[in-house]
């Protein structure tokens, strides 16, 4: 890679790749994925080990420091994050600044990006004390402020974080209980626990790459990641976990009939697509969205909820699966495809699923701010671009034109 980048700059010449479909932007220890074979590792362990046996607070660890910790470390960070996961009460008042119907991710944004302002004496990239303590500050106040923000979209009272209680189980807590009422599920903790761990990190992705490149200026962790934000708010990033619950919803608004929406599809009618299928690396199952599909039916049973949107997901996906067009293209469901429906059941309203994505990829995208910034190869990020313009023109007074 270093020769041909050397050649290339010798030369003169430059590569032309929309989408970066096939240039690597860095080298990378975290997270390896062969999309052709459906594999998914963190740190070299299999992500369906991880799912079953792993917390999503352990996961984190391992992505951020390189090796699962063992029970007196895990210990450790936990309760440092746990003292640190009250909000400034100065939040309150910025969250009131947004009107509660605006989208939960653009809130979540401003918000990270906001703590900076809060925490000064951590902002300097280049002092290991200080990001480490960055670290620990936002995997402490992103679940509070993700709480916060789902509670104000509804009116209810805010509740304070709980250091008591697991980091999961607190979170869920503060999203949905009253002051009066705090008993969360268990199997809801551990189902969105586990679904916090499939999302930890994805490689090079859009928003990982988003929060790389920008934090490749020696921007500050909060402005990148907020950045990063931004990024998966997309459809055809994180945003595609919503999208799936809108896809499957006008569906069944329209008589449940999935045989004319994936004609559409296939048509490309109005660029109509069956949202939560393909991905960019995976040609094959995502090993994620597998794990997901058993836990939606897990977990709607367990909760007693017979979903018809599950069965309209499950309807579409044996259509594709044996259909020509997603065939030859490689398209499988993504771990987005049964994801909403686990949340729904939860209780969440469909504009908190891809914050939960956010919580959930948070120690990815920490993990590679923090390989990014300590890489001695690590260049700002700027890419370059093959011009199409006009040549040179010669500027007419406005009376000319
Ligand atoms: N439905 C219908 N057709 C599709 C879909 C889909 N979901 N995805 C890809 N295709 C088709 C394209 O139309 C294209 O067809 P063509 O060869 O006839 O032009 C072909 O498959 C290749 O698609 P691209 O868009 O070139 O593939 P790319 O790698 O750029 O896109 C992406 C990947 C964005 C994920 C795409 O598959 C998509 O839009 N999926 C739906 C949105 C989604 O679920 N996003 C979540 C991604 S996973 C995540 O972020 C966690």
């Amino acid at each position: 890679g270093v020769k041909i980048a050397s050649l290339l700059k010798e030369t003169g010449l430059v590569t032309l790749d929309p989408g970066f479909m096939n240039t690597a932007s860095t080298e990378s220890a975290i997270t390896y994925i062969d999309g052709d074979e459906g594999i998914l590792r963190y740190r070299g362990y299999p992500i369906d080990q991880l799912a079953k046996n792993s917390s999503f607070l352990e996961t984190a660890y391992l992505l951020i420091y390189g090796e699962l910790p063992d029970e007196e470390t895990l210990d450790a960070v936990t309760r440092r994050i746990k003292r640190h996961t009250i909000l400034h009460e100065d939040f309150k008042e910025f969250f009131t600044a947004f009107p509660r119907n605006g989208h939960p991710m653009a809130v979540l944004q401003a918000g990270i990006s906001a703590l900076a302002t809060y925490y000064q004496h951590t902002l300097d990239p280049k002092d290991p004390h200080q990001l480490e303590t960055a670290t620990v500050l936002l995997m402490a106040k992103v679940p509070t402020m993700i709480a916060y923000i789902a509670k104000r979209a509804t009116g209810l009272p805010l509740l304070y974080p709980d250091a008591s209680k697991s980091y999961v189980e607190d979170f869920l807590r503060m999203t949905f209980a009253l002051p009066y009422q705090e008993d969360v599920d268990p199997a809801l903790v551990k189902a969105l626990d586990m679904l916090l761990i499939l999302h930890a990190d994805h490689e090079q992705n859009c928003s990982t790459s988003t929060v790389r490149m920008v934090g490749s200026s020696h921007a500050n962790i909060y402005a990148s990641i907020a950045a990063g934000v931004g990024a998966l708010s997309g459809p055809l990033h994180g945003g595609a976990n919503e999208a799936v619950l809108d896809m499957l919803g006008k569906i069944q608004a329209e008589g449940g009939g999935v045989d004319d929406f994936m004609r559409r599809v296939k048509d490309k009618e109005d660029g109509v697509r069956l949202m939560g299928f393909g991905h960019r690396v995976y040609k094959h199952y995502d090993p994620r969205a597998a794990i997901v599909k058993e836990a939606a039916h897990e977990v709607l049973g367990k909760l007693g909820k017979s979903d018809e949107l599950l069965e309209i997901a499950m309807g579409l996906e044996e259509i594709a699966l044996n259909d020509d067009y997603f065939v030859e293209r490689k398209l499988y469901p993504n771990v987005d495809f049964y994801t909403g429906l686990i949340y729904k059941a939860m209780g969440f309203p469909t504009q908190m699923f891809t914050p939960l994505f956010a919580l959930g990829r948070l120690p990815g995208w920490i993990a590679q701010y923090r390989e990014m910034i300590t890489d001695p190869a690590t260049k700002i990020g700027r890419p370059r671009q093959v011009y199409i313009g006009e040549t040179e023109r010669q500027y007419t007074d406005i009376s000319e034109r």
